[in-house]
Formats: C-alpha cells, structure tokens, sequence
C-alpha cells in the first residue's frame, strides 16, 4: 500500500539514492507523515502497551524511588524531574498524583518536563511543561531524568556479518517500484564504540546498531547537571545481543498489539523498535560524566521497592480483584515486563548504591496508589481478556 510515509522514502531515494536505514526509520517514524503523527498510539486502541498503562502502581514505585534520590540529594528547591520520550503523558501525571500522596514538600519543589518529539496533550496540570523537541533544553538542571522505552524508539542502523566482512544495511528501490535491501561494506572502525570487537565471527548475524546514545548522553549532559537518570527499556548485555540466538530478532514492529519483524510493511501506521545494547548503553553514559549505581531487571527493581510483598499482601487480603493483580503481577514477571531492564546512574552525586538506597523505600501502609483511569489496562471497563504485546 502506498502511504504518504512509503511515498516521501520513495521520493527521497529517488533523489539521492539509497538511504541507510537509520533515515528510512527515521521518516517511517517521526516524519511529518511518520508513525508517531498519528493519534491512536499507545494503549487499548492503540498499538501497544507499555508499563505505565497497566496500572498506576508502575507510576508510584517510580515516584517512591525519585523521592528517595531527592532525600539523598539533600532535599534540593527547585527540583526538576525531566521525562524524555513521555508518550502519552501517563507516567508523568501519575508520578505526580503519586508525589502528591507521598510528599507534599517534593511536590511544591518540582516542575515535571515532559519532552517529546510528538505533541503531548497533559490538560490542566500546573506542574507539567511540555516541550516538542527531540533534544533536552541544556539548562543544566538539578532533579531526576526518566524514560520508560525510549532508546528503543530511536533510529538504529542494521548490520549484517556476511563470511567474516560486515556490511550495513541501506534501502534502494528495485525496478518493480519495491524497496530493496542493499548491503554495503563497512569497516568495525566505523561504529567502533558500538560493536564488540569480534564481531566478524558471527557469521550470518544480523543486527541493529543504536548510534545515537553518545549523543543523547551528552545532550542530557547538559541538561542535567547534579542528579539521577532511570532508564527503563527492553534488550539485552553485550554478550547476549552479539549472540546468533539473537540474530535477526532484535528488530520489532508492532501494529494493533501484533508484532511483526517486516519494517517495509505497513510504513507510517506500524511502529518498529529495537532492543538496547544495555554494556554500550553504560559505556556511552559513562563516557559523559554519569555513573552507574544500578543494574536490574525491572522485576528486581519493583521488588526491591517492595512490589512482590505488596502482591502476595494482595493475594492474602483479596481485596483486589484477580485481573487487577494478575495486571500487576506481569510488572514484574520476568518473561515479560519484568524482564525489561532498569539502569540507574547518576551525576555529581556523592556514590550511591540503589541496592542500598531502596533497602527501606516501601509505599507507606495505609497510603493510597493513584487513580486507575481510562486508559489503564486495569480500568474496569476494560475487557477481562485481552490479548496484548507488553513491548
Ligand atoms: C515507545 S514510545 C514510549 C512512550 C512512553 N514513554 C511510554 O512508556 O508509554 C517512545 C516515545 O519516545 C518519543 N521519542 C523518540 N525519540 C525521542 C527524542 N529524541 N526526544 C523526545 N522524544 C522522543 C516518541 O515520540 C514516543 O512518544
């Protein structure tokens, strides 16, 4: 089908030639014509879900967990907490009803930026700005930096190892009109800081290379000057993602809660992803000032802040109903978006371990969790069955 997304990648390599397929996602996704332009994105009539739409208990061990790091900041007044990639805006208004159930001095020190390269529409909340850009503000600010599947989402480069060479991976178009894949040879000098050195072994390994991470690490550089980032995302260490287990599938598209692998289907009405070198993601973090003080799975983190004794809490009083724990239970079920991975670091902070840092961060008893709203899975309106892609 030709789409106004299909039609203005045809155009531009019909102009200059072929193109890498970093630019072929980036105009399948953030184009004027591209996938993110569309309204229906995120969430039941969307195309996929993510952890903040199952339940607003995803939102508030977010909150439990930026409090904490302002408290071990020393309580600063402004306090910004930055979200990059905030979608819809469910994360941000929850962690702010959360904060306004946990700590009301946090909440009158705090502006919530939300920064995406879609226009995100919030409503009336006097605390969230919202800023459409694809880059971070270099105000070099004090607070917490969040992003829940963002890396995912940037444009990634495909490599291909072909009888010890490497080649990546560019579209052309074939005298039948269709796209073609063309392979062209690279050197490992090219992308050295993101390709492990025995890349040429892996014979037959097909792969996406995310680039641009040295460059939003130094962005947020700029941007955040003494604090913490939490990056919550799905892929896999170095080890696993060079791997041929891993050959071929670490590339996702997702139209309707269906995901496929095939990027030239459905240009500009279906989202594509990749997974995220999470060594190359520290490494780059590293190289711009921030240290890690964290490495988890997201069930790990959850639980640390108490999620598990919560559920089985839930379980024994059964006051929740099944679904809504079955919901909240898949945060931290290790096959799904449990096994997401959660990165914390930090800047200009004195060093900090997480593991220490949550050793007594548990939801005060008694408290209240934020609303489920509509466009929480776990809203009763909801169907009780629904099939879904977590990712
Ligand atoms: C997979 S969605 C995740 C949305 C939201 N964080 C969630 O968890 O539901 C990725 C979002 O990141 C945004 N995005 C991608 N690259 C970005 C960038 N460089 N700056 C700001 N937003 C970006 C996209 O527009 C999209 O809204």
């Amino acid at each position: 089908m030709n789409s106004p997304a299909r039609s203005l990648i045809g155009q531009t390599i019909m102009d200059a030639g072929p193109i890498s397929f970093e630019t072929f996602m980036e105009i399948a996704l953030y184009s004027e014509v591209g996938y993110y332009r569309n309204e229906d994105v995120f969430g039941i009539t969307g195309d996929y879900y993510t952890s903040p739409h199952i339940h607003p208990i995803f939102a508030s061990f977010c909150a439990l967990q930026i409090e904490k790091m302002w408290k071990t900041m020393g309580q600063p007044v402004p306090f910004f907490i930055i979200e990059q990639g905030a979608g819809d805006a469910t994360l941000a208004k929850d962690i702010l009803e959360a904060i306004t159930i946990l700590n009301q001095d946090l909440y009158s020190s705090l502006t919530y930026l939300c920064v995406d390269r879609r226009q995100i529409e919030i409503g009336d909340n006097s605390h969230i700005e919202t800023v459409l850009s694809d880059q971070l503000e270099p105000f070099h600010r004090t607070g917490v930096f969040i992003s829940n599947e963002l890396i995912d989402s940037f444009p990634v480069k495909i490599i291909e190892i072909k009888d010890g060479e490497i080649f990546e991976m560019y579209v052309g178009i074939n005298s039948q009109g269709d796209f073609e894949e063309i392979l062209r040879p690279i050197t490992i000098d090219d992308y050295v800081d993101f390709l492990p050195s025995n890349i040429e072994q892996l014979n037959g390994y097909r792969g996406p290379l995310n680039t641009k991470m040295n460059d939003w690490y130094k962005n947020m550089s700029d941007a955040l000057n003494y604090g913490f980032v939490i990056t919550i995302d799905y892929g896999f260490d170095r080890q696993v993602f060079f791997s041929m287990k891993k050959s071929h599938r670490l590339l996702q598209t997702y139209y309707k809660h269906i995901d496929g692998s095939n990027p030239f289907q459905r240009i500009g009405s279906q989202d594509i992803t990749a997974h995220v070198d999470f060594d190359t993601l520290k490494k780059s973090g590293h190289k711009y000032g921030f240290t890690e003080c964290g490495y988890f799975s997201q069930a790990e983190w959850l639980n640390s802040m108490g999620l598990d004794h919560l559920l089985r809490k839930m379980r024994a009083d059964g006051l929740e109903n099944r679904k809504t724990i079955n919901l909240i239970s898949g945060l931290n079920d290790i096959s799904g978006l449990g096994g997401f991975k959660v990165l914390i670091q930090s800047k200009n902070v004195r060093h900090v371990d997480v593991r220490e840092l949550n050793s007594d961060v548990f939801w005060p008893q008694g408290l209240k969790f934020p609303q489920v709203k509509n466009v929480h899975m776990a809203n009763d309106r909801q169907p009780e069955t629904w099939e879904t892609n977590f990712f």
